[in-house]
């Protein structure tokens, strides 16, 4: 049996999902990494064993509640029960309105975004409980948990999964597990960057709500995230962590009608 902690990340294959498992990795953890891609996994499941990582891709839609089950009884028997999950596994939407978003789209969006967070995070919490070592969970928020945003299923998706994370929390802490979340701003993953580049979206424009000139990128979640789940963080549970350059502190400032008393410069990034 392995030896080191392990790590399951759900959504792990690309993304903040894919820095998680690389950071996690380098942490001295034997990760696991759960997505429905299974080209993009099993390529970095290869990269990091060529490392001497320990690492295993499980093809898996986190919507379906048996498939994560049977997938924590595999992980728990070939590398040990989870110390620590991420729950990154998502759809990312459009803009759309109520009155005109497709119901079956709205419908497996919850389902995975939602639902597939608490599927992983009963198989996995269980997992923890049973063994008895504590662990810690995080799950991924937005600034759409905060406030409302045109992304009909995916906003309160997100702000009920900051709740979730509360309700984990209370009721996991007498096992020493603690369930916290990170809410970032827009990442600047390698597809954000493609549609900027492609004139998709206006970077100066999305700049003007963040207090810091910068936006994440998926290894500052990563960073977050781990923090979340080391002994630094021991007393911190039930919490949204934004990662956020300062978004929810100033997209209602930087929008003022009255506008900002400086001159604003252009963004880095
Ligand atoms: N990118 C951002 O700007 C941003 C901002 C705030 C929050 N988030 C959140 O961070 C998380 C990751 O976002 P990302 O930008 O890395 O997205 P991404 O699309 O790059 O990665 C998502 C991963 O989830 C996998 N996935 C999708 N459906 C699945 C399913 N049913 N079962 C298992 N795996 C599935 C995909 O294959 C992919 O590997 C999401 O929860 C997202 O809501 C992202």
């Amino acid at each position: 049996m392995n030896s080191l902690p392990v790590a399951v990340v759900t959504g792990g294959a690309r993304g903040i999902g894919e820095a998680a498992v690389r950071k996690f990795a380098e942490t001295g953890h034997a990760v696991a990494v759960l997505d429905v891609n299974r080209e993009l996994g099993e390529t970095l499941v290869r990269e990091l064993q060529k490392q001497g990582k320990v690492a295993q891709f499980h093809s898996c839609d986190v919507a379906d509640a048996a498939a994560v089950n049977a997938l924590a009884d595999v992980v728990g028997k070939t590398l040990g029960p989870a110390s620590v999950l991420v729950t990154s596994a998502a759809l990312i939407p459009n803009t759309e309105s109520i009155m005109d978003m497709d119901l079956d789209a709205h419908d497996r969006m919850w389902r995975v975004n939602y639902h597939g967070t608490v599927h992983a995070c009963r198989s996995f919490g269980k997992q923890m409980v049973d063994a008895g070592r504590g662990g810690a969970i995080v799950t991924l928020g937005s600034i759409n948990s905060a406030l409302p945003m045109p992304l009909p299923a995916y906003n309160p998706g997100k702000a009920a999964i900051a709740r979730l994370t509360q309700l984990l929390a209370a009721e996991l802490g007498r096992h020493h597990i603690r369930v916290n979340s990170v809410g970032p701003t827009y990442v600047m993953t390698p597809q954000l960057q493609a549609r900027i580049d492609a004139g998709q979206r206006d970077l100066v424009k999305m700049m003007q709500t963040h207090a810091l000139d910068t936006l994440p990128t998926p290894a500052d979640i990563a960073e977050a995230m781990a923090f979340l789940c080391s002994p630094a963080a021991r007393t911190i549970t039930g919490i949204l962590l934004p990662v956020d350059s300062g978004w929810i502190a100033s997209a209602t400032y930087m929008t003022y009608a009255g506008g900002v008393p400086w001159e604003r410069s252009a963004p880095v990034a």
